[in-house]
C-alpha cells in the first residue's frame, strides 16, 4: 500500500516536472521536418535572389534578427508595422532611418505561405535568413532551432532602451547582453557580425573630428584609416553616407574584423572598445578570434544559438502571422 502510494506520488511529481518542461518548450532544429521540409532552402533561395541586385542583404537580415532578440525575445515583433493599437519597432533610435530587408522577408514569408500556408513563424524566418545570410557570405552554418511564435505586440520603448548603441561604453554595452542572458565571449562573438555590412556616417562621425570635446579624434582611430573616413564623412556633409563596417572584406564573413581591432581599424566606437578598453577582458578573445577563424566560426554559430534562444513563445503563445507586417485580423 505504501509502496503504491510512493509510486503514485513519483508519476505526479515526474507529470508535473514535465507540463513545466512544457510551458517552458525548447526549441528544436527538426521543427518543421514534417510541416514545411524545405524551409531552409526557400529561404536561401529568396536571400540569393536578392543578393544579386544587393550584396548588402545579408547583412541587413542578419541584423533584424540581433534587433528582433534584443526587445522581448525572438518573437517577430520588430516586423509589426504601425497600426491602432502597435506603435512599430520600426521607428525606435537604433531601427528608424537604419535598419532594412523588410522587403525580402516579406518576400520569404509569400514564398513560404505558397508552400506551407499558416506554418512558418516570422520570428523563425528572421532566425533562418540570418543563418542563411552568414552562410552565403562564407561563414559558419550551423542548425538553427525553431519553433518560436509571433508576438501580437511590438514594444518601441524596449527598442530604444535595450538595443546597445555605437557610442556607448563597454560595460554598459556588456550589461545590455547580460540582460538577455548572452555573456562577454557572446558578446565579442556576435560583434564578429561587423565583418560586413555598412554603416551611415552619422554613427561614428563623433569619432572623426572632435572626440568627446577633445577637439581631436578618436585616438584609437588608425591616422590612414582615419583619413579615409574624413573624406567619406566630411564635417557637416550628410549623415548618412555609408561606409563598409570591414574595410578589408566588405562583404564576406571572415575573422578579419577582429585583426581590423589590432590594427585600430574598427569603425564604430562599440568594435573598438572590445580591444582597446585597458584591462578589458575582451581584449583576449578578440586575440584568439583573430588568431584562430574556426575558433571564431565555432563561437559565433554557438552565440547565434544563444541568442536565437531568447525568451521565444512557444507551444500556444503567441500567433503564425499570416502577414509579417500584421497581428492576425487586423
Ligand atoms: C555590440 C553592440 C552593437 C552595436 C553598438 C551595434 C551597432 C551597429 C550600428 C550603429 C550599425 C550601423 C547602422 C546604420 O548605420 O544604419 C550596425 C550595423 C550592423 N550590425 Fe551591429 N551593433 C552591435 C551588435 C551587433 C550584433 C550582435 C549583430 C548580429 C549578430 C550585428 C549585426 C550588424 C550588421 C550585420 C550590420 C550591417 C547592417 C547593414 O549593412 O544593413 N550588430 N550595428
Amino acid at each position: 500500500m505504501k509502496g503504491e502510494i510512493l509510486k503514485a506520488a513519483r508519476l505526479i511529481i515526474l507529470s508535473i516536472w514535465l507540463m513545466g518542461l512544457g510551458s517552458n518548450a525548447q526549441l528544436n532544429s527538426t521543427f518543421y521536418a514534417s510541416t514545411c521540409p524545405n524551409v531552409s532552402s526557400i529561404v536561401s533561395g529568396v536571400i540569393q535572389q536578392a543578393l544579386q541586385s544587393d550584396a548588402r542583404i545579408g547583412a541587413s537580415l542578419l541584423r533584424l534578427h540581433f534587433h528582433d532578440c534584443f526587445v522581448d525575445g525572438c518573437d517577430g515583433s520588430i516586423l509589426l508595422d504601425n497600426s491602432g493599437s502597435i506603435q512599430s519597432e520600426k521607428d525606435a533610435a537604433p531601427n528608424t532611418n537604419s535598419t532594412r530587408g523588410f522587403d525580402v522577408v516579406d518576400n520569404i514569408k509569400t514564398a513560404l505561405e505558397n508552400s506551407c500556408p499558416g506554418v512558418v513563424s516570422c520570428a523563425d524566418i528572421l532566425a533562418i535568413a540570418a543563418e542563411a545570410s552568414v552562410s552565403l557570405a562564407g561563414g559558419p552554418t550551423w542548425n538553427v532551432l525553431l519553433g518560436r511564435r509571433d508576438s501580437t505586440t511590438a514594444n518601441q520603448a524596449g527598442a530604444n532602451t535595450s538595443i546597445p548603441g555605437p557610442s556607448e561604453s563597454l560595460s554598459s554595452i556588456t550589461s545590455k547582453f547580460s540582460a538577455v542572458g548572452l555573456s562577454t565571449t557572446d558578446l565579442v562573438a556576435l560583434s564578429g557580425a561587423h565583418t560586413f555590412g555598412r554603416a551611415q556616417c552619422r554613427t561614428f562621425s563623433n569619432r572623426l573630428y572632435n572626440f568627446n570635446g577633445t577637439g581631436n579624434p578618436d585616438p584609437t582611430l588608425d591616422t590612414t584609416y582615419l583619413a579615409t573616413l574624413q573624406q567619406t564623412c566630411p564635417q557637416n556633409g550628410s549623415g548618412t553616407t555609408v561606409s563598409d563596417l570591414d574595410p578589408t572584406t566588405a562583404d564576406t564573413f571572415d575573422n578579419n574584423y577582429y585583426s581590423n581591432l589590432q590594427n585600430n581599424k574598427g569603425l564604430l566606437q562599440s568594435d573598438q572598445e572590445l580591444f582597446s578598453t585597458t584591462g578589458a577582458s575582451t581584449i583576449s578573445i578578440v586575440n584568439s578570434f583573430s588568431s584562430n577563424s574556426s575558433s571564431f566560426f565555432q563561437n559565433f554559430a554557438q552565440s547565434m544559438i544563444n541568442m536565437g534562444n531568447i525568451s521565444p513563445l512557444t507551444g500556444s503563445s503567441g500567433e503564425i502571422r499570416s502577414d509579417c507586417k500584421k497581428v492576425n485580423g487586423s
